[in-house]
């Protein structure tokens, strides 16, 4: 497995494996890798002949006051994670490497997608997750990208943009991968106190207890939200930030469940914010 730390040095390495015939897919990650990140991992070696996963804590998509300085890090395990799980290569850039001195341009896609849900709360990290990973793009240069369904609203926007600004790179979005509980992996898991881990699972049953009202037929989003959001009150450690049943397509609020729709929640523990979504009605053709 190459680790390679230079945008020419990934560059080279994507063309020289391209000219050989073989596909290339990209696995962006911020590190601190969990099963959800080798799922993802797997899915794309399944879809491309060499692996490239990116590893970089971009600072451009985490707002003042976020976990930026605090995110946890632990590199020599992540490299000896992709050793064993078969990755070609390993992107490991410095900040200044994305970022060169008087770096001035940003991808921003329309508020539409991106102020909405989680982007409501977090102003400008879309922008910076739109940059980071169009850079990434454009010097891994992959011809397949795999994204985690975990961050359903991340995945609407990358693919919005890399239609729009034709990246010749294909989208592949990979499911939610949990623990036992039911609790989303995430990297931020190990942030939550022993009492707030307990509780955590409450996101999922409050997702469980939505699929439960949909498979019995109910249609109306007021209703279902209404009991989402009483399963998650029934947590005192859980401070949910929003809960919002949308349009999978375009992530605009919708009235009935009549087509493809999430139902995306970021729910606070303490100062740990957790998100969590499901797909309802996911045989619909719309
Ligand atoms: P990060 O949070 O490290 O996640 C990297 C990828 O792993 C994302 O596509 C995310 O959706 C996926 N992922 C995380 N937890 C998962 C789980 N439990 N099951 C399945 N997939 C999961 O998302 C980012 O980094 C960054 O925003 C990035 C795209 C790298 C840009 O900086």
């Amino acid at each position: 497995m190459r680790t390679l730390r230079l945008t020419d040095e990934v560059r080279d390495f994507s063309r020289a494996e391209k000219r050989n015939g073989r596909s290339v897919a990209l696995v962006p990650t911020m590190g601190y890798l969990h099963d959800g990140h080798m799922s993802l991992v797997a899915a794309a070696k399944e879809a491309a002949d060499v692996v490239i996963v990116s590893i970089f804590v971009n600072p451009t998509q985490f707002g003042a006051g976020e976990d930026l300085d605090k995110y946890p890090r632990d590199v020599e395990r992540d490299l000896e994670l992709c050793r064993s799980a078969g990755v070609d290569a390993v992107f490991l850039p410095e900040t200044s490497t994305i970022y060169p001195e008087n770096h001035a341009t940003s991808v921003e896609v329309d508020e539409t997608l991106t102020g909405v849900l989680c982007g409501r709360f977090r102003p400008g990290h879309f922008k910076g997750v739109a940059t980071v990973v169009s850079i990434l793009f454009n010097v891994c240069e992959p011809d397949v990208a795999v994204f985690g369904q975990k961050d359903a609203q991340q995945a609407v926007v990358i693919e919005r943009m890399c239609r729009d600004l034709h990246f010749p790179v294909k989208i592949i979005v990979s499911p939610i991968i949990r623990e036992k509980d039911g609790l989303a992996l995430s990297s931020r898991n190990t942030y939550l106190t022993p009492a707030q881990r307990k509780q955590a699972p409450v996101l999922k049953s409050a997702l469980d207890e939505a699929v439960m009202m949909y498979n019995q037929g109910e249609r109306d989003v007021e209703k279902i939200l209404t009991s989402v959001k009483k399963k998650l009150a029934a947590s005192p450690l859980a401070r949910p930030q929003y809960v919002e049943l949308v349009s999978a397509k375009d992530l605009q609020p919708v009235k009935k469940v009549d087509s493809k729709a999430l139902l995306a929640l970021a729910v606070f523990f303490g100062s740990t914010r957790l998100i969590d979504n499901v797909i309802l009605a996911p045989d619909s053709l719309e």
